[in-house]
């Protein structure tokens, strides 16, 4: 939430700060802003709306400089307006400020300052940092920056400058992503990779605690006793094409479209020539996995619907007993776990702080913590206790699609890992369902040519006020997922149901016009999901059918439309018949001219509670 971007360098300072910027908006897009060390001034020029809105502010002021930093906004504190964008200044403009993130004691501090004397422009908890560092104006900005680290609480990256020093910017980091970018002469802080990545590929991943000083020459990273690390240098794989729309009309379509490589990249080098599932970088020994007796799997929105198919999937292929929770009600229920638990985090992002919070209160509980997630490195890959990337590649449509694809592949490959070790399942049926899932990028590739099919359905909904997506066991999360596709990018009423329990009340919701989708892929309760379709149908509803190829007829009295898919076993036919949902929100959306990459009111890292 919130996008940041520093540079130090030659540059002309808003030739790197607009692009970078504008690769970060999925970050957060109601209001950005830059502040440029000019020589004679901090230039500060931010404006609501989005980036495109910020350069037509720029063309009648664009300051240059040495140094500079941009932001782009999430609001959490004060409304989405001009006056509440970031950058932030002091009383006397010598100090501005961008973060991401919550200072959840502002309000204290905010009364303290204005008690001292201190006068304040917005209504935001980051304008404190300013005045809170305006007040230390007797010790170096790093100095100054870690002070204000101690002082202030919860989730904070801050990049700052102070007009006394002129040459540098100073970054910190507690619970909100920020990376260092290293050039040759020039240097970069940002929150996210692609800020920079047209830039260079080496980088550097500030931990939590950590000062950043950052000149054009140099790169200075402390903690917060002012004592000097070293972090150890990476070089970033992947290169500017993959965070780029590369022909396509949006991200989120390019993305969709991307889901046979990333499946397949998910499975690459997992599984062995006989069938085994190894996962070489789960690094819990085996004899930990044998000894467990619990498993919870805790994510919060999309990434939750993966964790509902693991509950099946490890449950069925295990027989553990599986808990899911949305990751920021977990703590408050008291959870019963302890040294023989096994907590799975799920998250795209590994930022989500809700999911953060959680896994860390079971690793307090002495509970064993792997994280799944697709971002390398990030907070969760780095707390857990052991971690398996998704590799679904960067993700830059706010709406995950090729990311839960992927979690639902690691997730049952987990699943599968853990039947071995634990042996609840012969290598011959392992064998088998390895085969179904590599077959995986191949039906999807099939499934995606369905697009046109989904797209003319689409067309007539684009004014329906109400869906419903229902399913049972497997296909219910799956219907799950495809309302909150709907929900999100299409502001649309969807409700995901298991189709059995719309009978003790949504039903209610049911009369002509209402569309609801039936996901019917498992065959052992398909009739049972038939039943409550045509309980649909008799109330006036319009029926579309979500089932393999071959079953239409079965289908053909009750739907008015069907979507038919390869073939697939229960649990690992989630991957495909997502897809089509994926299309169908997008095709709803599109036909309300709506901005899918960046609908409103969202952001891609969610990093306050
Ligand atoms: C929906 C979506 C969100 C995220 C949720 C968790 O398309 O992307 O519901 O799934 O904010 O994010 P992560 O997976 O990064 O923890």
């Amino acid at each position: 939430m919130c996008g940041i971007v520093g540079y130090a360098g030659p540059r002309p300072v808003l030739d790197v700060l607009v692009p970078g910027l504008e690769r970060l908006e999925y970050r957060g897009y109601d209001s950005a802003g830059i502040a440029v060390e000019t020589g004679s001034e901090i230039a500060v020029v931010k404006q609501v709306g989005r980036i495109a809105d910020l350069e037509r502010a720029l063309e009648t002021r664009r300051p240059d400089g040495g140094i500079g930093v941009g932001h782009t906004r999430w609001a959490t504190h004060g409304a989405p307006n001009t006056i509440n964008a970031h950058p932030h200044l002091d009383c006397s403009h010598t100090v501005s400020v961008v973060h991401n993130g919550i200072i959840e004691n502002w309000a204290d501090l905010k009364s303290g300052l204005i008690e001292r004397g201190h006068s304040f422009a917005s209504d935001t908890d980051t304008e404190v940092v300013a005045h809170l560092l305006e007040e230390m104006s007797n010790v170096g900005l790093a100095e100054a920056v870690r002070r204000v680290m101690s002082i202030a609480e919860g989730a904070l990256a801050l990049c700052v400058m102070r007009r006394d020093e002129p040459d540098v910017l100073v970054g910190a980091r507690r619970g909100s992503p920020l990376v260092v970018g290293l050039g040759d002469g020039e240097n970069f802080l940002a929150s996210d990779i692609p800020a920079f990545l047209e830039h260079t590929r080496r980088m550097l991943v500030v931990d939590d605690d950590r000062v950043v000083e950052l000149r054009a020459d140099d790169v200075r990273i402390t903690d917060l006793d002012g004592m000097e690390i070293t972090p150890k240098e990476r070089v970033i794989e992947w290169d500017l094409e993959a965070a780029e729309r590369g022909g396509y009309e949006t991200f989120m379509l390019k993305e969709i479209n991307e889901q046979p490589s990333a499946l397949a990249d998910t499975l690459r080098g997992r599984v062995d020539p006989m069938g085994a599932v190894t996962l070489r970088e789960l690094t819990v020994p085996d004899q930990i996995l044998r000894m467990i007796d619990k498993v919870f799997v805790l994510a919060c929105g999309t990434s939750y619907h993966a964790a509902m198919m693991a509950k099946y999937a490890i449950e069925r292929w295990t027989r553990l007993p599986v808990e899911i929770d949305i990751a920021s009600e977990f703590r408050y229920r008291d959870p019963v776990l302890d040294g023989r638990s096994l907590v799975i985090g799920i998250s795209q992002s590994g930022e989500t702080i809700d999911t953060l919070a959680a896994i860390r209160y079971a690793k307090a509980q002495g509970s064993t913590v792997i994280g799944v997630t697709n971002v390398v490195d990030s907070a969760l890959a780095r707390e857990a206790d052991a971690v398996l990337y998704t590799r679904a590649g960067p993700e830059i449509g706010v709406a995950a699609t090729k990311t839960f694809t992927t979690q639902l592949v690691a997730m049952q490959l987990l699943g599968l890992y853990l039947a071995q070790v634990r042996g609840a399942l012969d290598p011959g049926s392992v064998a088998h369902l390895v085969r179904e899932l590599s077959l995986l990028p191949e039906k999807v590739t099939e499934v995606l040519g369905l697009d046109g099919h989904v797209a003319a359905m689409c067309g007539e909904w684009a004014d329906v006020r109400d869906f419903f997506f229902l399913g049972r066991s497997g296909d219910f999360p799956v219907a799950m997922e495809g309302a909150l596709k709907l929900k999100e990018i299409a502001y649309v009423r969807a409700e995901g149901y298991a189709a059995g329990e719309m009978k003790h009340g949504p039903i209610a919701l049911i009369e002509p016009g209402v569309v609801v989708v039936g996901v019917a892929m498992d065959t052992r309760i398909r009739s049972k999901t038939l039943s409550n379709m045509q309980e649909m149908k008799a109330r006036g509803a319009t029926i579309v059918m979500v089932v393999e190829k071959g079953a239409e007829s079965e289908v053909a009295e009750v739907a008015d439309h069907v979507i038919a898919l390869p073939d697939s076993p229960d649990l690992i036919c989630t991957v495909l018949a997502v897809v089509p949902l994926q299309l169908l929100s997008y095709h709803v959306a599109t036909a309300k001219g709506l901005d899918v990459d960046k609908p409103r009111n969202l952001a891609k890292t969610v990093t306050v509670e």
